[in-house]
């Protein structure tokens, strides 16, 4: 327990500091006391795109779903589109997928509130439908400038189509998943989509293997800094 005195101390300590200019302070990996321009860019970016009327999604969307968790996290989960519940809420992985979802990340000893959780398409296709190619060629530029503002240590992607956009390849979720892949410099690991287990329990058993081989890389690339 630090004592009063000492509160006030480090208080005056640090509004001096903030009158010298300084705006960050480095504890560790990741400024605490963050510029408030570099913390508050995601939130200036979701204001400036969630009007979006690119394509004709946004004509049926409810909401325009743009990602959800810590916006400094060193894991992100990238899922396809939101379905009904997302689109009703505003926000990723609340349905019966992100229930699922959920179970997965507290599997890992994680809570969603520790890590990012957003999607290729940020508005949904109208019954559920797969993404269209055109959707995700508009779409994907958000996802990038996101990842590029969190900058994650490890990122999961989920199902077909997030494996597939991210990695800009054509080869079936099955044959991507529990391998080490790269997004730019960030590794990423493929696995089944939440959603496809719930229509497949028999794949659970390789997705738990393929997150905690997710969890390995986000300890490791932790402790390296
Ligand atoms: N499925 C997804 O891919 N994303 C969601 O947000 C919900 C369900
Ligand atoms: N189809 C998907 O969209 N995702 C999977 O994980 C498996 C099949």
């Amino acid at each position: 327990m630090a004592s009063t005195a000492a509160i006030s101390q480090l208080r005056r300590y640090f509004l001096q500091e903030q009158e010298l200019g300084v705006s960050e302070l480095v504890l560790g990996r990741k400024p605490v006391i963050a510029n408030p321009g570099r913390n508050g860019a995601l939130a200036r970016y979701q204001k400036q795109i969630s009007g979006c009327t690119k394509c004709p999604l946004s004509k049926t969307r409810t909401n325009f779903v743009f990602g959800d968790g810590d916006p400094r996290a060193d894991m992100v989960f990238v899922g396809e589109a939101p379905g009904h519940e997302e689109d009703l809420q505003g926000k990723p992985f609340v349905g019966a997928a992100g229930q699922l979802l959920t179970k997965i990340i507290e599997a890992i000893k994680l809570d969603r509130s520790q890590v990012y959780i957003c999607n290729i398409l940020k508005c949904r296709p109208p019954g559920n439908r797969n993404p269209e190619p055109r959707e995700i060629e508009l779409c994907e530029p958000y996802l990038i400038r996101q990842l590029e503002l969190i900058k994650p240590k490890v990122i999961c992607a989920l199902g077909t189509f997030a494996a597939q956009t991210l990695l800009k390849s054509a080869t079936p979720i099955s044959k991507l998943r529990g391998q080490v892949h790269y997004y730019h410099d960030i590794k990423l690991v493929p696995t089944f989509h939440p959603a496809a287990l719930l229509r497949n329990p028999a794949w659970k058993r390789q997705t738990w293997e393929d997150v905690q081989l997710v969890r390995k890389i986000y300890d490791q690339e932790r402790a390296d800094g």
